[in-house]
């Protein structure tokens, strides 16, 4: 057995280098990658792994230590599981931890993913690079079978959303937004960027469940077979104008020198019923789990992005009320919900002018 300490996720056990990450997008310390934080991250793929409710083939790609492997062939009923990494260090990890939790639907794989994916495809494929996906996602493509599912990771936040923008240009293709919707700007790059692979093999995608937390952005996609689904899915695909200065927003299918943002995904994030079946009940961080299930399930997806109190409050030049009480005001006068992408962000449909009327009327001052 290599050297490490063994933690306790969920119901699995998992050896790790002794020296690791436990926060942020964390970097290799002791040879080989692990990071505590992503606790949270792993609990979702069982959660949404049992979701699904039937027999899977997994490849987790790029599995490091074999952790979310191993909490998957442990912890999701009918899983088979093969834990790749590219890194010789990482296999004798692998193996000590299918041997520490007995697994016998698990086995070890170092193998370059592109060849992996060249030889055999799989029901669920899991891409976790350090960074971008992009030069992962055709391959990942590849090695998912027909109606499978991809989830892919990317902590290379700063350029998706706009902190780097020519390198957000490069590997993405798309010009990112600043901004207080920043964030959900980065998630529907990525999204949108998976979106124009998948249809170059005339597939197409369904998202199950999307969202920014911590450090990085992650999405799970239902891929669907054939052109007309490729169609219907680049028909999603669209810009956005968004003026800083009056705080308008609105998108476009097509380009032009307003809408000069994107292209981003303008499709659902989620899948709300799909999500409704996910149980956090014995998660790692299972108290985390029901607030961010709670709020995927209960959020709006409108047109435009996010808004926030903080930009409203500059804007309008008069402090917030409660982002709670507004958000029933909202509601009251159209559709409006709290997002998982802040605590200070809220949906709604309504227009922008209603928006700010409403922020005065809630606003303490005017009570004063
Ligand atoms: C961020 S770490 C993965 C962390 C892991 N999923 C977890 O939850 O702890 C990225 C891993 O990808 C591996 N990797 C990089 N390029 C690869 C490739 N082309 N094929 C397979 N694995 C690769 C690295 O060796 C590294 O262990």
């Amino acid at each position: 057995m290599p050297d490490g300490v063994i933690i306790h996720e969920g119901s699995t056990d998992i050896l790790v280098p002794e020296l690791h990450s436990s926060g942020g997008p964390g970097k290799i310390q002791g040879g080989v990658f692990f990071n505590e934080q992503m606790a949270f991250n792993r609990d979702i793929s069982v959660m949404f792994l049992r979701a699904v409710g039937r027999d899977l083939t997994v490849a987790d790609a790029m599995t490091a230590t074999g952790s979310r492997a191993v909490r998957i062939a442990n912890e999701v009923k009918g899983t088979q599981v093969t834990a790749n990494d590219i890194s010789p260090d990482a296999i004798p990890y692998i193996e000590a931890n299918i041997e520490l939790n007995k697994l016998e639907n698990c086995s070890p794989s170092n193998r370059n993913l592109h060849s992996l994916f060249a030889d055999e495809a799989f029901d669920y494929v899991d891409l976790d690079p350090f960074g971008s996906p992009a030069p992962f996602v055709q391959s990942a493509i590849l090695g998912c079978r027909k109606k499978g599912i991809l989830a892919i990771t990317a902590t290379d936040t700063a350029p998706l959303a706009g902190a780097h923008a020519p390198k957000c240009r490069r590997r993405y293709q798309s010009e990112p937004v600043r901004g207080y919707m920043c964030h959900e700007g980065g998630l529907r790059i990525l999204m949108c960027s998976i979106a124009r692979e998948l249809a170059k093999f005339d597939r197409g995608m369904k998202p199950l469940l999307s969202f920014y937390a911590d450090h990085y952005f992650r999405t799970y996609i239902q891929i669907e077979e054939g052109a007309e689904k490729a169609d219907k899915m680049m028909a999603l695909l669209g810009y956005m104008k968004y003026d800083m200065a009056t705080l308008e927003r609105s998108t476009s299918v097509h380009y032009d020198p307003e809408h000069k943002y994107g292209p981003f995904w303008l499709g659902p994030l989620h899948d709300q019923e799909f999500v409704s079946r996910m149980d956090p009940a014995g998660m790692a961080v299972e108290k985390r789990c029901t607030k961010y299930l709670d709020l995927w399930k209960n959020e709006l997806d409108t047109e435009v992005f996010v808004y926030d109190m903080s930009e409203l409050s500059s804007f309008v030049k008069m402090s917030p009320a409660k982002l709670a009480d507004f958000v029933e005001l909202l509601n009251t006068n159209g559709r409006a919900s709290f997002t998982h992408i802040s605590p200070t962000s809220f949906k709604t449909d309504l227009p922008l002018n209603d928006i700010i009327s409403l922020y005065k009327e809630a606003s303490p001052d005017s009570k004063k």
